[in-house]
């Protein structure tokens, strides 16, 4: 008889909608690394997003146009390396997928060889033939509408979205475009919770939100927002903050400058012993140390 414990079960698109049929909302948050997909997938995470907010997150760039497939997939590799349980969703970063159903299609491959169980593309009815096209390779594809980061130019910046009923019409329309071409869910991003109801209530596919209040199938944050460890200006309403993980990285280093500039590391536990007769030759055959006039 085996004692062996029961191998952990990927989570699916399938798991997904289960959540969503029992209407418990699934658990999504940002992951680029390998120690973060580790602590998230034990933490019970059901989906980890390589967004292409790593351009901000993990490079330091300004937006998240600047992000290429290769440092996507760089990313991706690694959380798909942590995640056992997790769905990893792959974000298609700006420009891997608006130019050609063709090139959509290899790149939302290069995810899921990548070891993602989906991917994300940015946009509504515009994307909705390469959502299409990914979706009739066999690939799980979801849309993403509201503040669209890659199109901030257009936007004119980080604004709320949606906030008349004509504007909720007009992306009520982007996500069934959504739907009829077979994305299996969308992200609504910066709404107001009254718009994403609007939605949610006249669509079939799955609605996950971020900044779009609790009417939704589930919830994702950025993991650097709620760590407390985003190095920037950019500090959204809708976050809430779990930790300081930035304060208390820096507060660390610092700790141990001081004790490098104070002589107080390394202790004497932080060196490896080694026989006392070798130690003692060893320190009989030093040399002087000569001091250095200033
Ligand atoms: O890249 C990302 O993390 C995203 C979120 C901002 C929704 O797409």
């Amino acid at each position: 008889m085996s004692h062996s414990s029961a191998p952990t079960r990927r989570v699916t698109t399938a798991t997904l909608a289960a959540l969503h049929d029992r209407g418990e909302p699934a658990v999504w948050i940002t992951a680029y690394d390998y120690p973060t997909a580790v602590f998230a997938d034990r933490a019970g995470a059901d989906v980890l997003l390589v967004g292409d907010s790593a351009a901000m997150t993990m490079l330091g760039h300004e937006g998240t146009t600047s992000i290429t497939m290769d440092e996507m997939l760089v990313f991706t590799r690694a959380v798909c390396r942590g995640a056992k349980r997790a769905m990893v969703v792959g974000d298609m970063p700006f420009l891997s997928y608006q130019t050609s159903s063709a090139r959509a299609i290899v790149n939302a491959g290069a995810f899921v060889a990548a070891g993602c169980g989906a991917v994300k593309l940015e946009g509504g009815r515009r994307v909705a033939p390469r959502v299409r096209a990914i979706a009739d390779a066999g690939i799980a594809v979801m849309g993403h509408v509201g503040l669209t980061p890659q199109s901030l130019g257009q936007l004119g910046g980080y604004r709320v979205q949606g906030k008349t009923l004509a504007a909720a019409q007009r992306l009520l329309d982007d996500v069934l475009a959504l739907q009829d071409s077979g994305a299996f869910a969308v992200l609504l991003e910066a709404l107001p919770a009254e718009t994403a109801a609007f939605i949610r209530e006249r669509v079939d596919l799955l609605v996950y939100g971020i900044g779009a209040g609790p009417h939704v199938d589930g919830q994702l944050v950025i993991a650097h927002d709620v760590l407390g460890s985003f190095v920037g200006d950019i500090a959204p309403r809708f976050v809430r903050r779990y930790a300081e993980i930035g304060a208390a990285t820096e507060q660390a280093i610092r700790s141990y400058a001081a004790d490098v500039r104070a002589s107080r590391f390394p202790a004497a536990e932080h060196c490896y012993p080694i026989d006392v007769d070798d130690e003692a030759e060893l320190r009989a055959a030093r040399r002087p140390r000569i001091e250095v006039a200033s």
